[in-house]
């Protein structure tokens, strides 16, 4: 039999649910998805984020801000979920709603397991309940584990390393599962290597709480003077200088990822499909420090330590098929996302609630 694929590709007064669209991901996608033509619907407990950062979007969006619509509400309330679909049609929800620092993961993993699995199901069965059965899933190249070799395509073998790791993949599993047993899902599962960056304007960016875990959030903080200086976790990998390699993506790039992955949803023959979402270059450690110096003027000290428990010696996606089917590819180099990281931290040194910040 031969199918034909139709796209539908109008965005105009498609409504799109977004789960977790206050976060730093979320919040440069949903701006994208306003200057894009679609009406926003955010839903997010703020438990790692600030209704600021709804507010600056709406802003950002100039004549489009109106379309958006923001719901204080934690994922696991049903009933509250339920409610909302009850009264809004949605054509499709993004999902970016989750807990993702790998360390806590291990300290608390039913606190990983409940948010993470618990929210993503309830979701699920609210979407099902109310014939909303397209999504767009936040998974990670923590999928890819150890890679044995690099770059990662999306039939490498897939491994966890660590709870927070594995709700990414129970999660990938469960929606291969739901379109397994009913084909009117559509799902598309976008893996993201290392998303930095801001949006230009330097109004929205990355406001992680407590101690960051990541490397660029680090090293903007040692730069407005919050740290004193940077830890480089091992120096003696088989890589360039001995440091650790990752593919760096710059948030809008990954952003505008999400609404070609919106287009991809109109086909009428996509069933559940996997994508990397990346650049397809490594850049180490201390390639990524000396880049962001230069964007910033700024010297970071740093301090050398050996290797971080867990951490992959080189991880970078290849970008074929993300480049193929969703007609997709990052536009920025790691110069632009130092720059547009420092033009928000030396606007936001203590980010969107600086009353908050006492560390
Ligand atoms: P983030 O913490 O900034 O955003 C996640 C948002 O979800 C936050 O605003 C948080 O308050 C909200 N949230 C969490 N649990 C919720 C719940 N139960 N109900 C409602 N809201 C809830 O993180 P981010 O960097 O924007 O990441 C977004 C997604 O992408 C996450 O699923 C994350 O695991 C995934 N991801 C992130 C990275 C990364 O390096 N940033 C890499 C790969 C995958
Ligand atoms: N690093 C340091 N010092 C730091 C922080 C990080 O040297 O203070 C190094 C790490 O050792 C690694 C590189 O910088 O070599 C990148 O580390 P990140 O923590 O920024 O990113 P990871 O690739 O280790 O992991 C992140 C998320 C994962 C996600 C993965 C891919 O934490 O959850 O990106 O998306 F799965």
């Amino acid at each position: 039999m031969m199918y034909i694929c139709i796209r539908v590709t109008d965005s105009s007064k498609r409504c799109v649910l977004v789960t977790g669209g206050a976060g730093y991901i979320g919040s440069h996608t949903v701006l994208q998805l306003l200057l894009g033509g679609y009406k926003a619907v955010v839903i997010d407990n703020l438990d790692n984020s600030s209704a600021v950062a709804i507010n600056r979007v709406r802003e950002l969006a100039g004549d489009h801000g109106p379309n958006l619509t923001f719901h204080k509400m934690d994922l696991r309330d049903k009933s509250a979920l339920e409610g909302l679909f009850a009264s809004t049609k949605f054509d499709a929800v993004i999902h970016f709603a989750g807990l993702k620092a790998v360390g806590e993961s291990v300290q608390k993993p039913l606190m990983y397991y409940d948010n993470n699995l618990i929210g993503t199901i309830t979701l699920l069965e609210v979407m099902a309940a109310h014939g909303c059965k397209k999504l767009v899933f936040s998974s990670s190249a923590t999928v890819y584990g150890w890679p044995k070799v690099v770059p990662c395509t999306e039939e490498f073998p897939l491994a966890a390393a660590n709870p927070y790791g594995r709700t990414k993949l129970f999660i990938e599993e469960i929606c291969r599962d739901i379109h397994q047993s009913d084909t009117d899902w559509k799902i598309i599962l976008l893996r993201y290597f290392n998303p930095v960056g801001a949006h230009s304007s330097g109004h929205i960016g990355e406001d992680p709480r407590g101690i960051p875990n990541n490397l660029m959030p680090f090293v903007q903080q040692v730069a407005v003077g919050r740290r004193p200086a940077l830890t480089v976790f091992g120096t003696d990998y088989s890589t360039k200088d001995g440091t650790g390699v990752r593919d760096y993506i710059h948030v809008v790039d990954l952003a505008d990822g999400h609404i070609a992955a919106l287009n991809k949803l109109s086909d009428t023959c996509i069933g559940c499909e996997v994508y990397n979402l990346g650049t397809g270059k490594g850049t180490s450690v201390l390639e990524m420090v000396a880049a962001f110096e230069k964007a910033s003027r700024k010297k970071i000290p740093l301090v050398y330590a050996g290797r971080r428990p867990g951490d992959a010696e080189i991880v970078y996606a290849s970008t074929e098929k993300a480049e193929r089917e969703l007609k997709w590819k990052a536009k920025y180099g790691i110069e632009e996302m130092c720059r547009d990281q420092w033009n928000w931290a030396s606007k936001n040194p203590y980010g969107y609630e600086p009353q908050d910040h006492t560390a």
